[in-house]
């Protein structure tokens, strides 16, 4: 079984970065660990910040919706939250997600 998978950030402009996410890890964390410009993760991964927002239209099937505490916290923090926003940092990489193309938002604040 693979150890990672390959994730693709695409940034509200288009550009696309592919990078090798680690399973187990979380979505925020590959997106750190691979100098992915675009999320800031103030909290360190804690849902307290909404700093690692995403859109995951492409995989809303296979994320699924968000927990109670993480709906509160994008409601609260995110900009420009949409019905496939999630917080990066409460989505874990598993083989399911291989090839998803995770968007970002424009900004964070
Ligand atoms: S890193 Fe702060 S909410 Fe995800």
């Amino acid at each position: 079984m693979a150890e990672a998978i390959a994730i693709i950030f695409e940034s509200a402009e288009g550009v696309r970065h592919e990078v090798a996410a680690r399973l187990g890890a979380s979505l925020m964390e590959a997106a750190l660990m691979n100098n992915v410009p675009g999320i800031e993760a103030e909290c360190g991964g804690s849902c307290i910040c909404a700093t690692c927002h995403v859109y995951c239209d492409q995989v809303a099937d296979i994320v699924g919706a968000p927990s109670d505490e993480e709906d509160d916290m994008l409601d609260l923090a995110a900009a420009d939250r949409r019905a496939a926003s999630r917080l990066s940092c409460q989505i874990k990489v598993t083989s399911a997600l291989a090839g998803a193309i995770i968007q970002l938002p424009a900004r964070q604040y």
